[in-house]
């Protein structure tokens, strides 16, 4: 393998990763903001701000795909003598002198050093605000007076990202701003300077953002074209290189926002300065002050909030105490510090993003394709649950609020309207098994069942409520009323794999694979990947039935778990492996008698965590195979051999290249099914290996330059064996992967899983595995679990909870502390 450079490293006392090189081998991101009002910052500052809905309230405009890539952001200019650079090394490029990104919980510290002068900004958005900070600190480390002009900068979006990016002979006219500033005649006094950006503010739009900074200002300038001149780039504007701002107001093209500050530092002196990106909402009735001019009231008394060092620090503090409070939910203690850091620190921090942002926004995802998926929130939430249950519970309400009265679903939904996508529809025939998989994992770890009797609309439609228990139900229903020939499930449109399109059909470029349906003949493609997800999430809603004692019920569905395992074994067994699939025509997918891709890894991971065949060997057969045809050095790929030709009939899964995507890519997501397979079948150092291979702790160690994205969190996908370079990984961030992580990293191999009278121990470990200790609270309850391991690689000999020898493998739950030790 050629040398591998590295461009940073984890600093696990802050639950930082620094980056030391600006010039990462693509931008590394991090995300601000916990609620509401979100950003996305790149280790150069780039990236953008939006409020809850990153296609229809975006606050800064961002560029995808650009040239150079990452282009445009929160970007400071600094003008000492005749060297202007940036913090964040970008857009100038100036060579710094040092620079250095930190990437925090919910925070980022970019630092850069010119010349005897450091700046160093502090990147967050304080909890429950709706507004990014943006606190500069500029040093004097020279033994010379320091004479900068310092520029800020900013550029608006107008507000709907998708129409923002094309629908320019409107757009270059309706841009319209307001400054309030010591510069301008009625507000001469002002002791600090706020730009506001008010677009469509006239019309229907209640909603302003404004860029404040909290010092008197000598200029501005709020039109794009006068500040950096139309042969000009980011790179080296106009004003900045001339060191004057022009005061320019915008009227259409396009608005941005610009602070000119003159600094003077003397030896060892330093300076900060408060920058704050905020976001407001007025009444209807309270929109205006005067006629044309917004109503600022909520704005003023925002920017008051936050408009000192003193109150930014403070809200700083808050954050992190924020970040401690949910961090040490879930603390473990290996000795293994590249498994600690990533339990402890990174995974649940990336679950947290995940369930903010599902698919919407991200550096692939452009914040205007996708809101968030029915089946992808589901599965975020189990890596969230344990961090704060109110904002899962409502979660799960919004999500079944999108489902349709036969158990069907919206396959996605907008966040800012709750409302379902018409655009993609439904038809995704693993979307309602989700909604149990989510509501179960929910009520295990807060006990509270009360959320089953939740009144939720059909298609959010006032009226049509029933509880959220009716609407658990209708979803197993779902899946027994579409049973195709062999009694297994029909797969609609597709299961998880969004590319597996099995009754589409398409010659035509011009038609989406996954909303093109040819129903002439009735869809008739069938999916082992739903039959192993129905039997796992059907056993768990069972189990719940029983719990609630709903006996006949559980007793029907058994009925229905016990026909679809048959079904499996007799139609769904290829030998070696289970079959994927039946296609339209009843000839069979992932087989050894296909040509390509014999073996697929989705139904392999749930078939086998649904043990479906264990006594028969099947499960056994079916991992070894996983291990055989699917591992490679990055990990386990999607399906083997790749398709190398387009396939009518398989639609979009065979029209990716070799090894990228759903065509044998390693999809990181599916990756932890199998894993659990493993961990189900006590197999703990095979487990163990395909888990660390694709722990982004064990390969930012071994490749951060063919990885390319960010080493502190999973992606999506890294490409497999077959492809050009297989190694490389794409789709950071926003991934279903994180959640199964921490699932299978936190319940299967550590072992320590919620259920509902207590915290079931089932570890299951490689013969290498040391003690450790597992910190959980669990409602009002506190344990500190020990585990002495003594090689095994599964299996509870004995559990002492208090000193007190307990029965079976689940500690019952009371309030308070407790220690628990724990022998296999
Ligand atoms: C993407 C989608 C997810 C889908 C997966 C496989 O990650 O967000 O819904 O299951 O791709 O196609
Ligand atoms: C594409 C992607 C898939 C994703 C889907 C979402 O098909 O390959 O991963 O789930 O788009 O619409």
């Amino acid at each position: 393998m050629e040398q591998q450079k590295h461009y940073g490293h984890f600093d696990d006392q802050h639950r930082e990763y620094v980056i030391t090189d600006p010039q990462t081998p693509w931008p590394w991101i991090n995300y601000l903001g916990n609620e509401d009002f979100f950003s996305l910052i790149s280790n150069t500052a780039g990236g953008y701000s939006f409020y809850k809905d990153a296609k229809f309230r975006r606050i800064t405009r961002y560029r995808y795909n650009n040239v150079p890539m990452d282009n445009g952001g929160r970007y400071f200019y600094i003008k000492d003598g005749d060297t202007v650079w940036n913090p964040g090394w970008k857009p100038c490029k100036t060579p710094l002198d040092f620079y250095e990104c930190r990437h925090g919980m919910s925070y980022t510290r970019i630092t850069g050093r010119k010349n005897g002068v450091e700046a160093s900004v502090l990147f967050f958005v304080p909890l429950k605000k709706w507004a990014e900070v943006q606190k500069l600190t500029l040093k004097n480390d020279s033994k010379e007076v320091k004479h900068l002009k310092l520029f800020s900068f900013e550029e608006w979006c107008l507000w709907n990202a998708a129409t923002d990016m094309e629908n320019f002979q409107r757009n270059f006219s309706t841009g319209e701003v307001e400054i309030e500033s010591n510069i301008n005649p009625q507000t001469a006094n002002l002791k600090s300077a706020t730009i506001y950006h008010k677009t469509e503010y006239r019309e229907r739009r209640n909603h302003y953002a404004f860029y404040h900074v909290n010092t008197p200002i000598q200029g501005y300038d709020t039109d794009r074209e006068t500040f950096v001149g139309l042969y000009n780039e980011f790179a080296n504007p106009d004003a900045v290189m001339e060191g004057k701002p022009r005061n320019s107001h915008a009227h259409g093209w396009s608005p941005i926002a610009s602070h000119y500050i003159e600094v003077t530092l003397q030896p060892g002196e330093s300076k900060d300065l408060v920058f704050l990106l905020g976001y407001i909402e007025n009444e209807q009735e309270e929109k205006f002050e005067a006629p044309q001019v917004i109503n600022k009231k909520k704005a003023h008394a925002l920017i008051a909030e936050l408009d000192t060092t003193e109150k930014v620090d403070k809200a700083f503090n808050e954050l992190c105490l924020y970040w401690d409070a949910l961090l040490n939910i879930y603390k473990v203690k290996t000795g293994n510090d590249k498994l600690d850091r990533m339990v402890n620190i990174w995974n649940q921090y990336q679950c947290m993003v995940t369930f903010n942002f599902s698919r919407s926004a991200s550096f692939f995802e452009s914040g205007v394709g996708r809101g968030m998926g029915f089946r992808d929130s589901n599965q975020d939430l189990v890596g969230f649950v344990h961090q704060i249950p109110p904002r899962a519970r409502q979660r799960i309400i919004d999500i079944a609020s999108t489902q349709f009265p036969d158990g069907g679903c919206y396959h996605q939904y907008q966040p800012l309207t709750k409302r379902g996508n018409n655009d993609i529809g439904g038809g995704f025939n693993d979307d309602p098994c989700w909604l149990i998989f989510g509501t179960v994992a929910y009520i295990k770890e807060t006990g509270d069942f009360s959320i089953l009797d939740e009144m939720v609309p059909f298609d959010n439609q006032p009226g049509t409520e029933v509880t959220l228990f009716d609407h658990l139900k209708i979803s197993m229903d779902h899946v027994i009323k579409n049973l195709g020939p062999h009694m297994l499930p029909l797969i609609g449109r597709a299961d998880w794999n969004d590319c597996l399109n099995l009754n589409c059909f398409s010659w035509d470029p011009n038609e989406s694979f996954q909303t093109t349906e040819n129903v002439s003949e009735g869809t008739k493609a069938e999916s082992l990947m739903i039959a192993g997800l129905f039997v796992v999430t059907g056993k768990d809603y069972v189990a719940l039935c029983k719990q609630i004692g709903k006996t006949d019920e559980a007793a029907r569905m058994q009925e229905a778990i016990d026909a679809m395992i048959e079904a499996v074994k007799k139609h769904g067994w290829d030998g070696e492996w289970y079959l994927r699939a039946y296609d339209f025509y009843g000839r069979k997918i992932g087989s050894n008698e296909c040509e390509e891709a014999k073996i697929f890894i989705e139904s392999q991971g749930w078939c086998t965590m649904a043990e479906i065949g264990a006594e028969e060997g099947m499960v056994a057969k079916s991992l070894d195979s996983c291990k055989k045809y699917l591992e490679c050095e990055h990990g386990m790929v999607l399906n083997n051999p790749a398709f190398t030709k387009y396939i009518y009939e398989y639609g979009e899964i065979s029209s990716y290249p070799e090894g990228y995507k759903e065509n044998a890519g390693i999809f990181c997501h599916n990756n932890p099914w199998v894993i659990i397979g493993e961990c189900i079948a006590g197999r703990g150092n095979d487990a163990w290996s395909h888990y660390a291979k694709i722990l982004p702790s064990y390969v930012e160690e071994k490749y951060q330059t063919l990885h390319k994205v960010e080493p502190y969190v999973n992606c999506q996908m890294v490409a497999g064996k077959d492809a050009f370079r297989p190694g490389e990984g794409k789709n950071s961030w926003l991934t279903g992967t994180a959640a199964w992580m921490w699932y299978t990293v936190s319940e299967f191999i550590l072992g320590i899983k919620p259920d509902y009278d207590g915290i079931r121990i089932d570890p299951c470990l490689p013969e290498t595995a040391g003690d450790y200790t597992v910190q959980r609270k669990f409602r009002e309850a506190e344990y500190e679990i020990t585990i002495h391991p003594n090689g095994a690689q599964k299996g509870v000999k004995s559990i002492t909870l208090d000193g007190q020898p307990i029965e079976g493998t689940v500690i019952p739950y009371s309030t308070g502390k407790h220690v628990v030790e724990v022998v296999m």
